[in-house]
């Protein structure tokens, strides 16, 4: 048996699965974010373990009344997200997480250094952005010098997880690509990028294959878990190449759109070469040979949790009837998602929600389709932009908790003119570790086991005369920000 975790912002997930890829028992544990300041967000990493141990005990249990033995376990978690530990294995401070946006002069400073934006894309393939982990250490280095000293490792989140599980810093290629120290054409990390910024190469972890081998569990940890000492650790990968990898987006052509608190179009390349602009990321994939380009929108599902936390009492099948039955365009109002700033397709933390275009006319359900139609909307931008870039979006694949809305479903496959697929199996991030768990341990290709797995549940088609309809509105949307742009600030 095999198990495939995921650490994400909101809780972590454990699922238990035989070498076919059926689920056998599934877990979760919820997980609460730390808001020192507006714009900033941070979690303990010691809150990660804590729910990764309950669910391993819970899943090692299962397999033993089941009569099975855990083989291998493999962890994808939220990108970007900055651990440090001391030379003792202590971890120094909160982690700084990817949604955080706190660290902008150090982007700004960091992009000069290393001669402008254009030399940032070519050395590492991205630029330098708030979410990303290079200027987390720069944050840290310049306001916590303290703690910056004592660093004797930086790792990922799912990176802290198999240190804990194994006692080895290791990280694998396609979270090394998120933290821009990395070069995602060379797959390595970037030496250049480390002697200008002045950061040590020794605080960062030993790259491996995201099916590599971490290490093996530690006696200690084994015997709490009730698992076996010789169960391996395999790397595992970055949460969206992890759910991307669990619903077969492997080759060019595939296309993963990802509901969740973040929002992601994901769709997997053979080339080399970035966005020349930088508005979509460019990372290396968990399967060989394969890199992505990626549109982020920060706030997806969680533009409705907020709406929903804050003003409504209605659960989400009634939220999803009452939005069905609102016209498209929302009677007038325009959503923009952009509770916590915005990386695709604007760059710009300072970007805020706006609601626009309210009369005396409407209801509280004009409000949340028009939320539904802005996050949507906000990854048609990444489309748009994938389009630009010559990506080929054959197979459109949707998941995400967002994933289960029908309306959402309905306003995507309208809005891109595209086919939408539902997948069987709807794990996540969760499913792809898994499928690299096996990949570790039987050595076959990871890309092929995913196809092996797959299935499609459902489909939506497009209905072309909404698409004409939506294009207009889809202006709209735009122009708003570019009208506020300046306000923001
Ligand atoms: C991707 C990103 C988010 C996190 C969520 O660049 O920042 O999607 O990976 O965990």
């Amino acid at each position: 048996l095999y198990v495939g975790l995921d650490v994400g912002t909101t809780g972590v997930k454990g699922i238990l699965v035989n070498e076919k890829g059926e689920i056998l028992f599934a877990s979760s544990e919820r997980l609460s974010m730390i808001t020192p300041q507006p714009a900033w967000a941070e979690q303990d990493p010691l809150s990660w373990w804590e729910a990764v141990r309950k669910i391993l005990k819970e899943l090692s249990g299962r397999s033993e009344e089941i009569g099975g033995k855990i083989r291998a376990i493999s962890t994808s978690g939220q990108m970007h997200s900055l651990v440090a530990i001391d030379n003792t294995g202590k971890v120094l401070r909160n982690a700084i997480l990817w949604c955080d946006q706190r660290t902008y002069e150090e982007c700004e400073e960091a992009t000069q250094i290393l001669g402008g934006e254009e030399n940032v894309l070519k050395l590492v393939g991205n630029p330098i952005l708030p979410g990303f982990t290079l200027p987390k250490i720069l944050w840290i280095r310049k306001h916590e010098p303290e703690i910056y000293e004592k660093i004797a490792k930086i790792m990922l989140p799912k990176d802290f997880i198999n240190y804990m599980l194994t006692g080895a810093v290791k990280t694998e290629h396609s979270d090394a690509s998120g933290t821009v120290m990395y070069s995602v054409s060379k797959m390595e990390w970037n030496e250049d990028v480390l002697k200008e910024l002045k950061i040590p190469e020794h605080i960062l972890p030993e790259i491996i294959p995201s099916n590599g081998v971490v290490g093996r569990v530690k006696p200690d940890v084994a015997k709490f878990l009730g698992l076996s000492e010789d169960t391996l650790v395999i790397g595992g990968g970055a949460d969206n190449a992890c759910a991307a990898l669990g619903i077969a987006v492997v080759e060019p052509g595939d296309v993963m759109v990802s509901l969740g608190t973040s929002g992601t179009v994901l769709a997997p390349t053979k080339g080399k070469e970035p966005d020349p602009k930088g508005r979509v990321h460019f990372f290396a994939h968990t399967v060989p040979n394969t890199r992505y380009h990626m549109g982020v929108m920060l706030s997806a599902t969680y533009s409705l949790e907020w709406f929903k936390e804050k003003f409504l009492s209605e659960d989400y099948d009634r939220i999803n009837d009452e939005v069905e039955k609102v016209p498209i365009g929302s009677n007038g109002i325009v959503f923009l998602p952009y509770l916590n700033g915005e990386r695709t397709p604007h760059r710009d933390p300072f970007a805020r929600g706006v609601f626009f275009g309210i009369s005396s006319y409407n209801t509280k359900w004009d409000m949340v389709r028009a939320i539904f139609e802005g996050v949507a909307f906000g990854i048609k931008d990444s489309f748009d932009i994938l389009k630009e870039l010559g990506v080929e979006l054959n197979n459109v694949r949707i998941t995400g908790g967002g994933s289960k809305s029908k309306v959402w479903n309905r306003m995507l496959a309208d809005m891109t003119g595209l086919r939408i697929q539902k997948p069987v199996v709807d794990e996540g991030a969760s499913y792809g570790a898994a499928i690299l768990a096996v990949s570790g341990a039987t050595k076959e290709d990871p890309a092929k086991i995913s196809k092996e797995w797959f299935g499609v549940k459902s489909y939506t088609d497009p209905v072309f005369e909404n698409t004409e309809v939506y294009e207009k509105l889809h202006e709209k949307f735009k122009k708003l920000y570019t009208s506020l742009k300046e306000m923001f600030r």
